[in-house]
C-alpha cells in the first residue's frame, strides 16, 4: 500500500503527518508515521546567540527537531554513534534518535535510520524513507546501553543503504532501497544528527526526558569532502519559538550532544 504524505513545510505542527488511516502490517513489518521533515514555524525560524557555545554561535528552534543539521550539497553519507539511554516521561512519552540526509531545507524527502526510545522501557530500530513511512528492523531488539552506530549512505537521490551496527559486537541490520521503490528524491544537501519528538497515530508524541543523548563519530560525506558537525546548525525543541525550550544541544569536533531540560 502506497502512501503519500505532504511534507510539513513550514507549516504547522499538527499537519505534519496524517495518521487515523494508518495500519499496524506485522511486528516485523510495522509501519509507523514517524515525523515527515521537521516542523518549522510559522512566523519566521528564530535565531538566538547561543553564546555558550563559541562554535555555533546560534541556535534555532523547531518543533520536532534537536541536535545538528549541516547545510551544504552532495551529502551521500552520513554515521554517528549514540548509546542507548534510559528515558522517562508520561505513558506515551517517547522520542528517537536517527542520523539523515535532508529534511531541512530540502523538505522533499529524508532518507534515516535510528531508534525510538519509549517511556514505557520499550525501542524500535528502524528505517525510513520519506515520504513513506518508517519500518522497524526485525532481529535487532536494542536495550539501554546498547552502543548503536548509524549510517545512511545514498548511492544516488533514489537510492541507498540505511544501517544500525552494535558497535560492542559489529552485528548489524539494514536496509536497501532501490530507485524503484524510494517514494521521493534525495537533494543531498542536509546532513543530520537528531533527537525528535516525532510522530506517531497522527500526532507528535510528548518528548520524553532521554537524559542526554551522544551522536560520537558523527561525519558526513558531501561534495566538499567528509565533514565533522562541528559548524553544524544547532536546533532545539521549542514548542513555542523559543519561550519554552525542552533541549540543550551542541556540537564540537565529531561530537553532537542533546541534554533534555525538561
Ligand atoms: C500508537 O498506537 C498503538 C496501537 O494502538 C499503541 O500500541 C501505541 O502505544 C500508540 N503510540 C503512542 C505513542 O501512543
Ligand atoms: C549489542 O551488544 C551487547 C554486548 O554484547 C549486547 O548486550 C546487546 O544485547 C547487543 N544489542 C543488539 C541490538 O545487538
Ligand atoms: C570548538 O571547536 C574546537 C575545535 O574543534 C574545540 O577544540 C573546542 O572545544 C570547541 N569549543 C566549544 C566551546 O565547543
Amino acid at each position: 500500500m502506497k502512501f503519500t504524505l505532504i511534507l510539513a513545510a513550514a507549516a504547522s505542527i499538527v499537519a505534519a503527518a496524517p495518521g487515523a488511516e494508518l495500519v499496524q502490517r506485522s511486528t516485523t513489518d510495522q509501519l509507523v508515521a514517524r515525523a515527515a521533515g521537521r516542523n518549522k514555524f510559522t512566523k519566521p525560524n528564530v535565531r538566538i546567540p547561543k553564546a555558550s557555545n563559541a562554535n555555533n554561535t546560534e541556535v534555532e528552534y523547531s518543533g520536532n527537531w534537536a541536535g545538528a543539521v549541516s547545510i551544504g550539497s552532495g551529502y551521500n553519507k552520513v554515521v554517528g554513534t549514540i548509546t542507548v539511554p534510559k528515558v522517562s516521561g508520561s505513558r506515551g512519552a517517547a522520542a528517537s534518535a536517527w542520523v539523515g540526509i535532508d529534511g531541512d531545507t530540502c523538505q522533499t524527502a529524508i532518507l534515516q535510520t535510528g531508534i525510538s526510545f519509549y517511556a514505557d522501557g520499550t525501542f524500535d530500530a528502524w528505517y525510513e524513507w520519506i515520504p513513506d513511512y518508517s519500518y522497524s528492523f526485525s532481529g535487532f531488539s536494542v536495550k539501554v546501553g546498547d552502543k548503536i552506530t548509524m549510517e545512511v549512505d545514498a548511492s544516488s537521490k533514489k537510492a541507498g543503504v540505511a544501517k544500525l551496527t552494535n558497535a560492542s559486537t559489529g552485528k548489524s541490520v539494514s536496509h536497501t532501497f532501490s530507485s524503484s521503490s524510494t517514494p521521493s528524491s534525495l537533494c543531498e544537501t542536509n546532513a543530520e544528527w537528531i533527537v525528535e519528538a516525532f510522530q506517531e497515530n497522527g500526532s507528535q508524541v510528548d518528548l520524553a526526558d532521554f537524559g542526554t543523548v551522544t551522536f560520537t563519530g558523527a561525519s558526513a560525506t558531501g561534495s566538499s569532502g567528509t565533514i565533522t558537525p562541528a559548524n553544524a546548525e544547532i536546533l532545539d525543541i521549542s514548542p513555542d519559538g523559543g519561550e519554552t525550550v525542552y533541549t540543550s544541544c551542541s556540537a564540537s569536533g565529531s561530537t553532537v550532544k542533546c541534554t533534555y531540560t525538561g
